[in-house]
């Protein structure tokens, strides 16, 4: 993919390209590079998602599920650190005691330590419907400083739907994740599932990193991991970044529900996502 050219954009937008494909601004292709040998072992565990598609939920689940459902009180970064945007070096990792827990937003093709399906890793992936996470996107990149992007909705749009916004075209990213759904050491979720089924996600993620969960223990966790409860939670609900935030935009945990695209997309724009959803998700058996 060509290199946005940012003086031919009618809004800025902060960011770096890395092997085709756009990061934010605090990774660079020399972090990836690096990254592309990282030590994996046995027992590590990524939580992979392409942006706002419900990582932050999964870090809390995944968390709560090796505390036995208590809340620590240790955010989320502290528990399971964004390995990309992380500041340590890579190899600062190499210390930490198994099992180690990370989040990503990687394609499949770059990810850390090689491709999945050569790692002794584990990886959860989360999809969420493209029209949400489009919606949910664009207030992030609003709101954190650092993309310094002031556009509206329809600019917005068009570069989602052109693959011009971090971690890329959405469909690249679902798509070939999800072509590795039956691998072994890949779970694929949906997030549109998780909100109608929270239970039986935490069972599947709990069985899938190989931990007992006592029926007890999940109403705990179910509990901690509402949306109204992370919104609540200080450890959970990003209130840490708020000084990279510009407040005027709603917070990190703005809504958490399936279908607020309707109060964005207009119909214009839905008739030609619609189109291009078709075209791109035909006989690959993924429905949202
Ligand atoms: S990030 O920045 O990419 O890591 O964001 P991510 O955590 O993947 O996604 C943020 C969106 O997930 C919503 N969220 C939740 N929804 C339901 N339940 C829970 N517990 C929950 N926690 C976070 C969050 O509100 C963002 O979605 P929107 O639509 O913007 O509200």
């Amino acid at each position: 993919m060509e290199e946005l050219d940012a003086s031919s954009l009618p809004f800025s937008y902060n960011h770096n390209v890395v092997n085709g494909v756009v990061f934010p601004t605090s990774i660079s292709q020399q972090r990836m590079d690096d990254l592309a040998t990282f030590k994996l072992r046995c027992g590590d565990v990524f939580i992979v998602t392409y942006p706002k598609s419900g990582t932050t939920w999964m870090q809390q689940i995944v968390k709560l599920i090796c505390s036995g459902g208590k809340d620590d009180g240790k955010t989320l970064p502290e528990s399971i650190p964004w390995l990309e945007e992380d500041w340590r070096a890579e190899n600062s990792f190499d210390d930490l005691p198994s099992p180690r827990f990370f989040k990503s937003h990687t394609p499949y093709h770059m990810m850390p330590g090689g491709p999945p399906e050569t790692s002794p890793a584990k990886y959860i992936y989360i999809a969420r419907n493209p029209k949400d996470t489009a919606v949910s996107l664009f207030h992030h990149t609003r709101a954190f400083k650092v993309y310094n992007y002031t556009g509206p909705w329809d600019h917005f749009f068009e570069l989602f739907t052109n693959g011009k916004v971090e971690s890329g075209d959405w469909f690249d990213h679902v798509l070939t994740w999800w072509k590795h759904k039956d691998d072994g050491n890949i779970l694929f979720l949906k997030y549109e599932d998780m909100k109608r089924d929270i239970r039986s996600a935490v069972m599947a993620t709990a069985a899938f990193i190989g931990r007992d969960v006592s029926s007890d223990t999940i109403d705990e966790i179910v509990q901690h991991s509402r949306f109204e409860s992370m919104k609540a939670n200080p450890a959970t609900n990003t209130s840490w970044m708020s000084h990279v935030r510009h407040s005027a935009e709603p917070p990190f945990m703005r809504k958490g529900i399936v279908g607020d695209w309707v109060n964005y997309f207009t119909p214009e724009q839905k008739e030609a996502f619609d189109t291009l959803y078709a075209e791109r998700m035909k006989n690959s058996g993924l429905e949202f």
